[in-house]
């Protein structure tokens, strides 16, 4: 099956689903509590797409040429019976499966979602201080049961675990050593992510970055690393390995140095709309399609012409007028 191609001859690839808008955690740079609280108003039940419905538009999207799923939010795992949704996606052949989540839930979680056939999993971890850890979080969520569903999801074979860090300045860069100690050695790869500006409620600024440049310089100096290639074309992280063979690192330099050039990224919203960029603007309405009747080829024929319309390059144009857009949340589109 050959993949089509956008404008700029980018093939589709990977497909990101968020399960569900909702969360238990607060992180501050995604869904702080002033903008995510009592009130907020979050997707209806009927609102959501099925299991059925989500299994059906991957199986197209896998027809134009996508190979990879990872299931995201809000956090995955809160989805009621997500195991099951995991179990129908791994019955597609030819999909490598993976998922992304705050951990909270999963050490209960990770024989299920590897008996279901999920393939790996990210687990995202900022700090490994528990003061630190529950401020970044904001529900007061202890760093020691993350630390225990990332050894659930490493004994059940979900491997390599993936563990994210997104640096605030002046939250966690101080975390930023301890962790790279802490996973050297145990094959799971730490992935240090620069704070991004996704949505309207992070009050994101360019001094709150810390950048990819100064976190590998950070690691360097006190354990010495070398630049390994990329596993794939496209591959988000920039990988480094520790020069005296005790593990690897990434850093995905998210703000600094855009990867629109290699983005062959899709994503689908919780609700069913398709964005063709984080940083999209509008997303292109899939339910509607899947719930007025359209057959296998109309759905997918729509989202061929999406794909091959797509032009997003957004992070590499960013400038100060694409402050006043609007944009996506986080949480609502997955990260
Ligand atoms: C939106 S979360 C969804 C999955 C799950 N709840 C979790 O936290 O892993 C996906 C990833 O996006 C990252 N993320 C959220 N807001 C971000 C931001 N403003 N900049 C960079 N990464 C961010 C999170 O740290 C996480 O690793
Ligand atoms: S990063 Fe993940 S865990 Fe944190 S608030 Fe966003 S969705 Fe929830």
């Amino acid at each position: 099956m050959t993949s089509v191609r956008d404008r700029i001859g980018r093939p589709l690839r990977d497909l990101r689903i968020s399960v569900t808008d909702r969360c238990n955690f607060r992180c501050v740079y995604c869904m702080p509590k002033e903008v995510f609280g009592k009130d907020y108003q979050f997707l209806e039940r009927k609102e959501l797409l099925t299991f059925e419905e989500i299994v059906r538009l991957a199986r197209i999207f896998t027809e134009h040429g996508v190979r990879k799923v990872r299931l995201t939010g809000g956090e995955p795992l809160v989805r009621r019976n997500i195991e099951q949704l995991v179990e129908m996606l791994a019955a597609i052949p030819g999909l490598d499966l993976t998922l992304t989540t705050n951990g909270s839930l999963l050490a209960r979680k990770a024989q299920a979602l590897k008996n279901a056939g999920l393939h790996r999993i990210t687990v995202s971890l900022d700090s490994l201080d528990d003061a630190v850890f529950r401020r970044m979080n904001d529900v007061d969520f202890p760093v020691t049961r993350v630390l225990d569903a990332i050894e659930a999801a490493a004994a059940v074979g979900l491997e390599p675990v993936k563990i994210n860090t997104v640096v605030k300045r002046g939250e966690n860069e101080n975390s930023i050593l301890p962790l790279a100690r802490h996973f050297r050695r145990t094959g799971h790869i730490v992935r240090f992510i620069e704070y991004m500006d996704v949505g309207h409620s992070n009050g994101w600024r360019m001094n709150d970055v810390v950048t990819a440049r100064e976190i590998v310089d950070m690691i360097d100096s006190e354990m010495p690393l070398e630049p390994l290639d990329a596993n794939y074309p496209g591959e988000v992280a920039e990988r480094w390995r520790y020069r005296d063979g005790s593990g690897e690192i990434g850093v995905i330099a998210s703000v600094t140095k855009a990867f629109c050039r290699d983005c062959t990224r899709i994503r689908l919203s919780t609700e069913g709309k398709l964005f063709t960029c984080l940083f999209a603007t509008s997303g292109h309405d899939l339910r509607a399609l899947v719930r007025g009747g359209a057959s296998d080829l109309e759905i997918g024929n729509a989202i061929a012409a999406i794909w091959k319309r797509r032009s997003d390059r957004y992070s590499e144009i960013r400038t100060e007028n694409t402050a006043g857009l609007k944009k996506i949340e986080m949480s609502y589109i997955g990260g």
